[in-house]
């Protein structure tokens, strides 16, 4: 995980869960700049901007912490459950935003599919008994 920082948030990147979707690049080329070094320049705009930018990121590769709010303990609004064998629990305050940005669900529970078997997609209908998904594949 590498840390950057403006004095107002913490920009973290962690480049093993990046999927290179070029969110930050094309929405900030300011800031996110992969043929400089450090790479991601906090000077580039303001905090905000790059904060909007972050929450495009599809693969959570990119995120931030406000300064201001270490210390803080922060409560989770939504919890993921995987079942055994089966989907992705989602309860609580989670947006659910498909593919083109369209809001699908503001809030849980939902189930979401991920043994690919789904002719519902991204929700689970039940097909994972029928092709025997399995955790352990
Ligand atoms: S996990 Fe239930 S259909 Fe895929």
């Amino acid at each position: 995980m590498n840390e950057y920082t403006n004095g107002e948030i913490v920009v973290l990147w962690d480049p093993d869960k990046c999927t290179h979707s070029r969110h930050c690049i094309k929405g900030l080329p300011a800031v996110f700049d992969r043929s400089k070094r450090p790479w991601i320049n906090m000077q580039g705009t303001s905090s905000e901007e790059i904060t909007k930018v972050i929450d495009l990121c599809p693969s959570g590769a990119l995120s931030y912490r406000r300064i201001s709010d270490e210390g803080k303990k922060m409560e989770p609004s939504a919890q993921i459950k995987a079942i055994r064998n089966g989907p992705l629990l989602i309860q609580g305050d989670c947006v659910l935003t498909g593919a083109e940005g369209k809001v699908l669900k503001d809030e849980g529970p939902y189930a979401l599919c991920r043994c690919g078997g789904s002719k519902n997609k991204p929700y689970c209908d039940g097909a994972h008994a029928k092709i025997e998904f399995s955790d352990s594949q």
